[in-house]
């Protein structure tokens, strides 16, 4: 059977009280409307229809792909009308599946489990609220076969108390729809075209209407307003952290934990409450991540610890190294593997060689770090002259002593000690002590002065 998926998104979102259209809201790492097109992606439709309307070449210009068919419904005149905008681009299809945009928790099996139901006749996803009240009831006859579907504002008090209400989310055989839609009245309490008043006529023809319910009721929520959009972005990070946990993750606390775009990760490996993932993160085997940390697309090795409050970003750890706490790792980082990067250092740039240490109060930009190298706290690498950047290189074995200010572009050679306190502008060379600092002195007989009465 050919599907069409066609995807309505072209309400105004007025209560989210925002220059952005609504579907452009983000949840994790991508906007609502995103997610729908992903599900929707799953069920390999024939054709992908997108209705929009206010803000649309925003949201055009926000969501790409060659698969994409865009309608565009000038005036919001209800979901019926909405639909009809799509009807150019529907012809020929067995099975139309309509989804909104503004419902971003459906999951593809749910929606497989709708359409297998619905076959070639009329399928609907329901669910039963506790609270139903704003939705569009569920009426059924004396045998339990649904007839009809009233909403809210033109429902009687009995139909009121139904609790099993309309997600929306409808499969509709695509021969009759162009009929259907073409006979949509507007006489109703909102004077919309309700997309809902097919399911009468379906019912009408005699046609078997299939009805499906989700796993979980979060499925068919909506975003109205900011609220809801919380509310479905834990609900979200939570789905995300799960799946997770049951890969052999160990999250502390699922509820403390939130990924905006994909993680991958080896066996025991643990993170700590409060931790943000960005972009594509890769953890390999045992690796700790401590609370408070940031970590976008980066990579990080076997039996690396990293410590609270660290922000990794476009950064490699290596095996076994230690980082942080409050560390930061910019762009371009590399540690090799078995380092100790400590409290207030900042890394961009740099490749740290294989055992080398940075512990404490350190900037190393713009370097290549050998092996075995200790850098003393409060190193300055100089990359920057105000106009262009320099390369700093270090020798494997090197010592920095503390507050060295390394004036790029320069060297210091394979086992050379540098004294604390020094600014070297010219390269040091191997095996030997190379210091810039005036001599001490002590001065004999000198006196502090004293308070004049
Ligand atoms: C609709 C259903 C109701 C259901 C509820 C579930 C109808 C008549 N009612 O009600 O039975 O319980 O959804 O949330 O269908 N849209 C357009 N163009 C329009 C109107 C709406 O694109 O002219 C889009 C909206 O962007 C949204 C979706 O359709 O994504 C639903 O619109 P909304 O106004 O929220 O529908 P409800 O009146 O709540
Ligand atoms: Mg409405």
């Amino acid at each position: 059977m050919t599907l069409g998926i066609v995807i309505l998104a072209a309400g105004q979102g007025t209560r989210m009280k925002s220059r952005l259209p609504k579907v452009l809201h983000h949840l994790g790492d991508r906007p609502l409307l995103q997610h729908v097109i992903d599900t929707a992606r799953a069920l390999q439709p024939a054709r992908l229809v997108i209705v929009h309307g206010h803000g649309g070449e925003q949201v055009r210009a926000a969501i790409t792909g060659d698969d994409l068919i865009w309608a565009e419904q000038a005036e919001q005149l209800g979901t019926g009308h909405a639909l009809a905008q799509a009807l150019p681009h529907l012809a020929g299809l067995d099975q139309v599946l309509v989804l909104y945009g503004d419902v971003p928790l459906i999951r593809t099996e749910t929606l497989q489990g709708l359409l297998d139901a619905a076959g070639d006749s009329f399928g609907l996803l329901t669910v039963t609220l506790e609270d139903p009240t704003g939705y569009g009831r569920i009426c059924r006859d004396g045998a339990g076969q649904v007839e009809c579907i009233v909403e809210q504002k033109d429902a009687t008090p009995q139909q009121l108390a139904i609790r099993e209400v309309n997600t929306g989310i409808m499969v509709l055989p695509g021969g009759r729809l162009a009929d259907w839609l073409g006979r949509l009245g507007k006489d109703n309490a909102q004077g919309e075209y309700y997309l809902t008043d097919v399911l009468a006529m379906a019912v009408a023809e005699g046609l078997a209407v299939a009805v499906a319910q989700p796993a979980e009721p979060v499925e068919a929520e909506g975003v109205n307003d900011r609220l809801q959009l919380a509310s479905l972005e834990r609900a979200w990070q939570r789905r995300q952290a799960e799946a997770l946990m049951r890969a052999g993750l160990t999250l502390r606390d699922p509820a403390r934990f939130d990924l905006r775009g994909s993680l991958r990760h080896g066996l025991d490996c643990e993170i700590d409450i409060d931790v943000v993932i960005e972009g594509e993160v890769t953890l390999g085997e045992g690796v700790r991540i401590g609370p408070h940390c940031v970590l976008r697309d980066c990579h990080i090795d076997d039996g690396v610890e990293v410590l609270a409050h660290c922000v990794i970003e476009q950064a490699k750890i290596g095996t076994g190294s230690r980082v942080g706490p409050f560390a930061r790792l910019r762009p371009g980082a590399e540690l090799t593997g078995g380092n100790h990067v400590g409290n207030f250092v900042e890394i961009k740039n740099a490749e740290i060689g294989e055992g080398s240490k940075v512990n404490h109060l350190s900037y190393v930009g713009d370097a290549d770090i050998g092996r075995g190298v200790n850098i003393g706290a409060g190193t300055i690498t100089c990359n920057y002259d105000g106009a262009n950047k320099h390369r700093t290189r270090i020798g494997d074995q090197a010592f920095i002593g503390s507050n060295t200010a390394l004036v790029a572009p320069v060297s210091v050679g394979r086992g050379a000690t540098i004294g604390a306190g020094s600014v070297i502008s010219k390269d040091a060379p191997e095996e030997r002590l190379t210091l810039t600092r005036a001599r001490q002195t002590t001065i004999e007989g000198w006196k502090r002065p004293e308070k004049k009465r």
